[in-house]
């Protein structure tokens, strides 16, 4: 008798899950977890890295859509790849740091695999050809233009050799410290660190006609250590003069003293700054930040602050000037691990910026909102713009302005988020998001916000957010995708809706993944519906992507409840009538096992029985002896009582619906012998047959127990043959599916 995969199912899963009682329903339960393997398998991922390479340092990605390429900075590449498939015929272009450099980098003590590389962390858009990069050279940051031709199929990619500038201000020394950097009419804003021990960072401007600018040196007022993030370009009114340059980062606080305390920051200059006179020439002269505030309120009143800025996610709207801007945090602190995404407009940014300017009289002095009259034009108004138009540049501004913004560049009040709490909240897990991207998806009932975060375990999970009555929210965990293994941080992002893609990157490589993989959710109108993906709906036959173009009635979808009652009836009642009752023996004193499991996490499971000679249906009561675990009902030490019908049903958004129904025969100890014996088989007597072997699948420490129970399933089994042909339909909807 050999253990056979079902047998050995059958006796291994009561005893492993003894332990693990009862499936508890946790909203943090993706509704679909796609492991790493699967995503390879099932051809969900494309990937790509460089051949040999084990640590590629895959930082920096620019989408570019025009040309259908991703364009990657890796340390000592420069890669072009095919939006739409990473994987084919990748573009790279070999681009070392110089030996001089890395000598003399190792020379000062750096080390050599980890720092002494060319690790590209800038990539822009320079103009219709070529491209701006620049890389750390060893300790010696260097920029270059690479060709990539105008129109996708030109198909090139080559450094312009003979060109090599200088990266200093625009490109950190060190691998470690992250650079951002945008390229605007052929300037190049950057927030780096631009001396070799890493503690003179600045907000630039480099390239171009104009004056090189930076900010004020060593002014921890204006910059205090911080950890460059994003930048970006948003107007703030109609006229162009009024333009400005904002930069995300974290930093010390300036109050923090001995505690080591970090605060989020907006920043913020006007493009058309041009350094003002006295202590700020060639620095900026509009230069003001406020701090970015992401907590919760407890209900013992204390509020806990997620201070550590991880990423931010610009979302354009049809109004330029006001995009939604997504932060994504964690704790800084180490007894109290969490992240949140919080949301904030620019009306109340700017709000922020227009009120109150931050003062301190003096080191023992607590922060105050500035009470002294304040000088003309207001510090931080951009010149010529609305509030200032006969003003021509900011060297007119006079000295007070400039004196004014070198001591107080930080607002005194800082931005909350909106309705002043997180979209989302983690707290208690044993990872981080690190980045965000957002997309704004069509539904049949409505527009949704979906938010993927990837994290520093190689997931990316993807999250839906309902608006609840009143200002409540509510987060939806749709998708959970192991990208990468679990020991690899994710290090960028991003997102194209026009391609339904995402792209991000690790040490490993770069991996790319479609918005939406509707099949997963199952083959029947009712799984489609449960689970709620904005990008997907029933169309008749299969959960497939929804297009909101298609005014088609068979088109089901229902995100705000996910209720397959008003969406599926018909479906519904097909698949209730698949579900004859499954005829199962036990042997009194044994265990028995039904099994019944769902394909959502999400749904709650539950068990009724109508017992042999019992009035109707009732609720299967449950204790030591009978257990209901993820996988089933266990029955130790069965009874005569235990006889009757079984049936499990799962609730999940208030739907309910069968999963499998069972006849349970409890057969008596003593007879079950003699209907073995009867059977005239010699194969099927109680003791094993000489040449039994211990199948590999079955540990162990059951095999002794098996050998005698194992030859008695079997003959149990062979005994419910017919019935079980008969009931082949049924079975094939209760084993667990796979996903
Ligand atoms: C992507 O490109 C690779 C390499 O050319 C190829 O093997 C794979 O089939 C492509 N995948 C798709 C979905 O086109
Ligand atoms: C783009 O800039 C590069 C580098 O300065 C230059 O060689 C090239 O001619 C420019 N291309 C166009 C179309 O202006």
């Amino acid at each position: 008798m050999r253990c056979g995969a079902v047998l050995c199912f059958l006796l291994v899963l009561p005893l492993a899950l003894e332990a693990s009682v009862e499936a508890q329903q946790s909203v943090s339960k993706p509704r679909a977890h796609l492991s790493y393997k699967k995503l390879s398998l099932r051809r969900w991922s494309k990937r790509f890295s460089l051949p040999g390479v084990v640590d590629g340092d895959y930082r920096i990605l620019l989408l570019d859509e025009d040309l259908d390429r991703v364009f990657l900075g890796a340390k000592d590449y420069v890669i072009s790849l095919n939006v739409n498939n990473i994987s084919r015929l990748p573009l790279t272009a070999y681009w070392p740091a110089g030996e001089d450099s890395k000598e003399e980098c190792s020379l000062a003590g750096k080390n050599y695999e980890g720092e002494c590389g060319n690790f590209v962390r800038v990539i822009q858009p320079y103009n219709r050809t070529h491209l701006y990069v620049c890389g750390s050279g060893a300790y010696h940051p260097v920029c270059t233009y690479a060709l990539i031709g105008a129109r996708a199929k030109d198909h090139v990619l080559q450094l312009t050799s003979e060109t090599w500038e200088s990266g200093k201000g625009k490109c950190s020394y060190s691998p470690k410290l992250d650079s951002i950097s945008l390229m605007l009419r052929k300037e190049l804003y950057s927030g780096v660190y631009l001396d070799f021990m890493g503690t003179d960072a600045t907000l630039s401007r480099t390239l171009g006609h104009r004056h090189p600018l930076r900010t004020d040196q060593y002014n921890s007022r204006w910059l205090n250590e911080p950890i460059f993030l994003n930048i970006h370009m948003i107007p703030d009114s109609g006229d162009h003069n009024d333009d400005k340059l904002y930069f995300f980062s974290r930093e010390k606080s300036a109050e923090s003293g001995s505690q080591k305390s970090v605060f989020a920051r907006i920043g913020r200059v006007c493009l058309n700054d041009i350094g003002g006179q006295r202590n700020l020439v060639n620095k900026w002269s509009t230069f003001l930040k406020a701090r970015l505030v992401c907590s919760v309120m407890g209900s013992d009143g204390i509020e806990t602050h997620f201070d550590e800025l991880q990423d931010i996610y610009v979302r354009k709207t049809e109004d330029l000037r006001n995009p939604i801007i997504y932060g994504v945090f964690s704790t800084s602190g180490s007894v109290f691990k969490g992240s949140a995404v919080c949301v904030y407009n620019m009306a109340d940014i700017r709000m922020v910026f227009n009120g109150p300017f931050a003062h301190k009289e003096g080191p023992s002095y607590q922060w105050v909102p500035y009470q002294g009259k304040i000088p003309y034009p207001r510090p931080g108004t951009c010149p010529g713009g609305t509030f200032t138009p006969t003003m021509r540049s900011t060297k007119d501004f006079p000295d007070d302005v400039v004196s004014f913004i070198q001591s107080h560049p930080t607002m005194y009040y800082p931005v909350y988020p909106v309705q002043r709490h997180p979209l989302v909240v983690r707290t208690n897990i044993q990872y981080k998001y690190t980045h965000i991207a957002v997309d704004h998806v069509s539904a049949a009932d409505g527009r949704y916000e979906v938010l993927f975060l990837a994290t520093d375990v190689g997931t990316v999970q993807k999250i839906m957010v309902l608006q609840k009555e009143g200002l409540n929210t509510e987060d939806v965990l749709l998708e959970e995708l192991q990208v990468f293994k679990p020991s690899t941080p994710i290090l960028s992002m991003k997102i194209s809706s026009k391609r339904q893609q995402i792209y991000v990157s690790s040490s490993a490589g770069v991996a790319q993944v479609s918005l939406h993989r509707c099949n997963i959710y199952g083959t029947a109108c009712a799984d489609c519906c449960l689970a709620r993906d904005p990008y997907c709906a029933w169309d008749g036959k299969q959960c497939s992507k929804y297009f909101p173009t298609t005014k088609r009635r068979t088109r089901r979808q229902d995100i705000r409840h996910g209720n397959p009652n008003t969406q599926c009836q018909e479906d519904n009642h097909k698949m209730q009538r698949k579900f004859p009752a499954m005829v199962q023996y036990a042997v009194e004193g044994s265990s028995t096992f039904m099994v019944c499991t769902s394909r959502s996490p999400l749904a709650l499971i539950k068990w009724f029985t109508h017992k042999t000679g019992e009035e109707g249906r009732n609720p299967v009561k449950r204790n030591k002896r009978v257990v209901q675990t993820d996988q089933g009902l266990l029955i130790r030490k069965v009874r005569q009582n235990d006889a009757g019908h079984y049936h499990c049903l799962a609730k999940e958004n208030d739907f309910r619906h069968m999963l499998g129904r069972f006849h349970l025969k409890v057969l008596q100890a003593s007879a079950v012998g003699g209907v073995l014996a009867g059977d005239g088989d010699s194969s099927t007597s109680l003791t094993p047959r000489s040449g039994y072997r211990p199948h590999p699948a079955c540990p162990s420490y059951i095999q002794g127990r098996l050998r005698g129970t194992a030859a008695t399933m079997a003959k149990l089994r062979l005994l419910s043959a017919k019935e079980r042909q008969r009931n082949r339909r049924a079975h094939h909807h209760i084993v667990p599916r796979q996903t």
